[in-house]
């Protein structure tokens, strides 16, 4: 057998652990955890550490030619899921191969293949690796990619420090409160405003692999359009291809806008209307302003059926809670289908009449 210290005793110690059916007994709860990556110890190589003594990973170089796939090598799971991975090597002269899960579960096998299964995924920050001890290239391993995922238990949307109307042409700052998601990391929040995108955000904390909460905050400036729309933020769990097909989407409920406007007045200055109709000027506003025409200083009854004794000059005025605004209009009676043009047509006739009879 190949003489080299290392070998030999990872071997003695994977065949130990193998062969122990509780693995923690052998590991006092004292670091080195044998996760940890601890700086090569050059006692190691000289004098064989006893098989008591995890491996540490600086030991499993993920170097090249480490003949190690994972199948699958990248695994997404639903926290309280199945979940499985199977590792296996395609290389001759290996002495054995296994799974380090945690402190408390590690495998070994003198098989060319091994799995790793859980029938429910209950740890959130796990790093599952699989090692190969070699007789040629010594150690390797390579990593699981885990993603333990969450959705989060309720989105709200809220308007930071304000209840209420909103008021035209003002600052306001929107919230959107996400509760318990993991990985954080994976999470994009849009504000939307009826069906438009006002903006995604992602999270500054980027690490945690543990739910967390996070609010998220956009800040917007109101305007008379957004009157009567609604609100509202989408939590999205980007989990890339190996993700479920539908990435987990949380919607908060709808925040109805009230903006207060106006009063405002829509007519021209120059207001032509047909002999007979009604005159008027549109107010818009929120609320509803009362309109008032004033002429000669007094207030009028519109009339519904206008005649040209209603031509002149108006005032309109447009009055809510909010003030009062102004406007003059000249107002033009068109009479009825050419009063002018019949008159022209009648007098053209008169005129052809009296030439007819001068030349008889
Ligand atoms: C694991 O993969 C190896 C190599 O592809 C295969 O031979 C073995 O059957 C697989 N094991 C399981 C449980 O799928
Ligand atoms: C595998 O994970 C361990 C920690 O869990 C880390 O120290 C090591 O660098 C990782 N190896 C690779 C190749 O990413
Ligand atoms: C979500 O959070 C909001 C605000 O904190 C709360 O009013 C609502 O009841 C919560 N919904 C659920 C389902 O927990
Ligand atoms: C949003 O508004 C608040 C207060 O009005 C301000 O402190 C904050 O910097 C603004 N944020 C952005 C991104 O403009
Ligand atoms: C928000 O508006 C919708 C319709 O626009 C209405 O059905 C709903 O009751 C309103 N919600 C609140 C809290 O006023
Ligand atoms: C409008 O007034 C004219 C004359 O002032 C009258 O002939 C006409 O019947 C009125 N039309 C209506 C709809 O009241």
């Amino acid at each position: 057998m190949y003489a080299s210290g290392r070998p030999i005793t990872l071997l003695l110690f994977c065949l130990f652990i193998s062969a122990t059916s509780s693995p923690v007994s052998i590991y006092t709860p004292a670091p080195p955890l044998p996760l940890q990556i601890s700086p090569p110890s050059p006692s190691a190589t000289i004098l064989p550490s006893p098989p008591s003594s995890p491996p540490s990973v600086s030991e499993f170089t993920a170097g090249v030619g480490c003949l190690l796939t994972l199948t699958p090598s990248t695994v997404v799971v639903r926290f309280g899921d199945p979940v499985t991975a199977n590792c296996s090597i395609s290389m001759m002269g290996f002495l054995g191969l296994g799974w380090i899960v945690s402190r408390a579960t590690s495998t070994f096998t003198l098989d060319c293949s091994v799995v790793w299964s859980v029938d429910r995924m209950t740890e959130w920050s796990i790093t599952p690796m699989c090692y190969a001890v070699s007789e040629v290239t010594g150690q390797c391993h390579k990593n699981l990619s885990l993603t333990v995922y969450k959705p989060p238990d309720n989105v709200s949307i809220s308007f930071v420090n304000h209840a209420g109307p909103l008021s035209e042409g003002q600052q306001y700052t929107l919230q959107c409160e996400v509760q318990d998601v993991a990985p954080v990391k994976n999470l994009i929040v849009t504000f939307y405003r009826g069906q438009t995108v006002l903006g995604h955000m992602q999270s500054s904390i980027n690490t945690e692999r543990k739910p967390v909460s996070e609010v998220f905050t956009l800040n917007i400036t109101s305007t008379k359009e957004d009157d009567g729309l609604q609100f509202w933020c989408e939590a999205k769990l980007e989990l890339g291809a190996e993700g479920p097909q539908q990435p987990p989407v949380v919607e908060s409920e709808k925040l109805n806008a009230t903006v207060l406007f106006g009063p405002q007045l829509v007519c021209p200055t120059k207001l032509q209307v047909k002999e007979g109709e009604s005159l008027s000027c549109e107010a818009r506003g929120n609320p509803q302003p009362s309109v008032t025409w004033f002429r000669h200083g007094h207030a009028v009854a519109l009339p519904t059926n206008s005649s040209r004794e209603h031509a002149g000059k108006y005032t309109v005025s447009a009055h809510s809670l909010l003030g009062e605004t102004f406007l003059t209009v000249q107002v033009e009676v068109l009479t009825g289908e050419g009063t002018t043009n019949s008159c022209t047509r009648h007098f053209l006739l008169a005129v052809l009449l009296i030439w007819t009879i001068n030349w008889l």
